[in-house]
């Protein structure tokens, strides 16, 4: 989604923006552009390009943009096409007042409708645009005062705008005749400062700061910020000024490093193992006591005893991790599960239940739909008076600093290291196993599971990252060779039961968010109900077959589909009924529990590698973004 790059200070701010905004562009984006304003002759120019950041440095060339303090945006169009005009900044009429917007002003119109009237042109089909233009109005209304043109002037014109701005932004201002002087407010979208020698350099996510500092203020919901090369100045709503003290970014926010891998989504599928190592490493204690192993999670566990139910909020590769944790919660610890589409349960949440526990799960800490609903979860269940009412709240992100970090006391961190990539592996794989923890922590609270059989369980999980290392081994050459045969493919279906349907649903995800081939997922029993009409040659089906309860259930609906002459490839291991697929990609044998954490590795490899083959923008294709801060 957009991001925002803002600096002040006494270094050159074109190349700290650029930079910056290079570290954005993980996020998605259409168009992009700066602004930077002359501190010697008052001015502000701006360039703008439609496309990648390279046509915007294209551009650069021909101009000279000297200045200590400018603003930048990478665009990820939501109101008005990815055109040069939509493109960020947006100035007031005369140039004087630059803006750019993260988020959504609900009340544009409204608002837009109104400086029409007053004989306001406007250049844009954003919502962003009124924003310089009622800085304008307002600052034309503080002159009567008298006031300084300082950037004190500018932080009370913004204060006053913002409070009529319904719905979520971040967003930075630079006005020319103040021109060292930046502000910048949030609500409802990420903001962080960055302190670093010689310059503040504000943004919407660490990357763009990690170069420069590793010093940060992360800026809390409904504050607003004045920074000047002397220092900064944070307001909250009631503008109260705010001090607190910087904290340091962690090294595994700092790191962006491609290796030696073609993406960063390849890359990231080799994380996995490391990803493992530092889930077990961090969440899982040996009781020297008794030698049991413990789940470590980091925060007090007591309230798990009175909890009935469980809720969990997610949005897209989150809720298939959710998915999966459902039928753990419930089938491996007994406590009755619900998974909700944040965006469905905040317009139509179910009746509220006592002693629940609400679970969030986002990568980012960032989805708009999900920090919303948790924050009218929040709010439904602290009106009431009765104790069983009170909100149990845990996160799961890879983004501890994030919104979501900021909303929840608990949170489970799953210390992925940043992901660039916009198709979620291994966050996902991530936030798998913060499920594990939780089912084993149930299980172990409330005794619905023989210690026998949790310590098989966690005796699995311990001998994981040797067997992800093995499957990736195994798997990438011939994923990519199968690849070769794919990629001209129309169809995919991926079929999958139990606690590998979850698994189907996010393989057909990858599939079709990188490589734009149309992919279904389905519960394997459902095939017959109606979509075995799609099925013909042309249609493959990837069919996840783990021993275990469903295991011949699968092995049936794949004849099915393969007596409809689909091209059958099983994720299974090699063992008495897989003969039936036309390709097998053998899984190590396990337990049907662990089965998703290895069944998903290939997958993600085929995804990559049908991708990667069709020439695709793998990293970053088009239409979505890696954190998704608007509704
Ligand atoms: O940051 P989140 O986990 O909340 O993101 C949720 C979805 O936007 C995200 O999983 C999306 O579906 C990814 N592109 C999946 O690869």
């Amino acid at each position: 989604m957009c991001g925002i790059v803002a600096v002040t200070g006494y270094k050159k701010a074109l190349p700290l923006l650029m930079n910056g905004l290079e570290k954005l562009e993980y996020r998605g984006y259409d168009s992009a552009g700066i602004a930077i304003v002359n501190s010697e002759t008052k001015n502000i120019t701006c360039n703008k390009a439609e496309g990648k950041l390279k046509n915007l440095i294209k551009n650069l060339n021909d101009k000279n943009m000297p200045g200590t303090v400018g603003i930048g945006h990478t665009r990820w169009a939501t109101h008005g096409k990815p055109e040069i005009k939509n493109a960020h900044p947006h100035t007031n009429s005369s140039g004087t007042i630059a803006v750019v917007q993260n988020g959504i002003i609900e009340n544009f119109q409204d608002l837009k409708n109104k400086l029409q009237k007053e004989g306001v042109i406007f250049n844009s089909d954003t919502d962003t645009e009124v924003i310089p233009h009622l800085i304008q109005r307002e600052l034309n209304t503080l002159s009567k005062l008298n006031l300084d043109k300082n950037g004190s002037t500018l932080l009370v014109a913004v204060r006053n705008v913002i409070s009529d701005l319904e719905g979520s932004y971040a967003l930075a201002v630079l006005w020319a005749d103040a021109p060292t002087s930046l502000v910048v407010a949030r609500r409802q979208a990420p903001l962080i400062i960055g302190l670093g020698e010689g310059e503040f350099i504000c943004a919407s996510d660490t990357p763009a700061i990690a170069n420069f500092t590793n010093i940060i203020l992360p800026m809390e919901d409904e504050e607003i910020a004045l920074l000047t090369p002397l220092g900064i100045e944070i307001y909250d709503s009631n503008n109260e000024r705010q001090y607190r003290s910087p904290v340091s970014l962690k090294v595994s926010e700092q790191i962006m490093d491609k290796m030696n891998f073609k993406h960063y989504m390849l890359k990231e599928i080799y994380d996995q193992p490391e990803t493992a190592k530092n889930w077990l490493k961090n969440y899982l204690i040996k009781d020297l006591e008794n030698g049991q192993y413990q789940i470590n999670y980091p925060f007090d566990t007591k309230f798990f005893e009175s909890i009935e139910r469980i809720e969990i909020i997610a949005c897209g590769t989150s809720k298939h991790a959710a998915m999966v944790g459902k039928f753990l919660l419930e089938q491996f610890s007994g406590i009755p599960t619900n998974v909700f589409y944040a965006s469905e349960f905040r317009y139509s949440p179910p009746p509220l239940l006592p002693n629940t526990l609400t679970i969030g799960v986002t990568q980012s800490g960032e989805t708009a739909d999900t920090i919303a609903a948790i924050d009218m979860e929040i709010k439904r269940r602290s009106s009431k008076e009765d104790k069983k009412f009170t909100p149990n709240l845990i996160a799961i992100t890879n983004r501890k600093e994030s919104s979501i970090g900021r909303q929840v006391l608990n949170i489970i961190d799953i210390c992925a290291g940043i992901e660039v990539g916009v198709a979620a592996t291994k966050t996902f794989f991530g936030q798998l196993l913060s499920f594990y923890g939780l089912a084993i922590k149930f299980a172990q609270i409330k005794g619905t599971q023989g210690s026998d059989e949790i310590d098989k369980l966690i005796t699995e999980l311990i001998k994981l990252p040797p067997l992800i290392e093995d499957l990736l081994e195994q798997h990438n050459e011939s994923s990519e060779k199968l690849a070769h045969d794919f990629f001209n493919i129309k169809d995919v279906i991926f079929l999958g039961r139990g606690i590998n349907y979850p698994i189907a649903l996010e393989g057909a995800l990858k599939l079709k968010e990188i490589s734009y081939i149309h992919a279904a997922g389905y519960p394997a029993g459902e095939m017959k109900h109606g979509p075995i009409a799609l099925l013909d040659k042309k249609v493959p089906v990837i069919s996840i077959a783990s021993p275990g309860q469903v295991f011949d259930k699968v092995i049936s609906n794949a004849q099915e589909a393969k007596a409809r002459d689909s091209f059958m490839i099983g994720i299974a291991p090699e063992c008495n009924g897989t003969e039936i697929f036309d390709y097998l990609m053998k899984i190590p044998s396990s337990t049907e529990w662990v089965s998703p954490l290895l069944n998903i590795v290939p997958l993600q490899l085929l995804s990559y590698h049908i991708a990667a083959h069709r020439g695709l923008d793998v990293d970053q294709p088009r239409n979505l973004a890696k954190s998704v801060t608007v509704e």
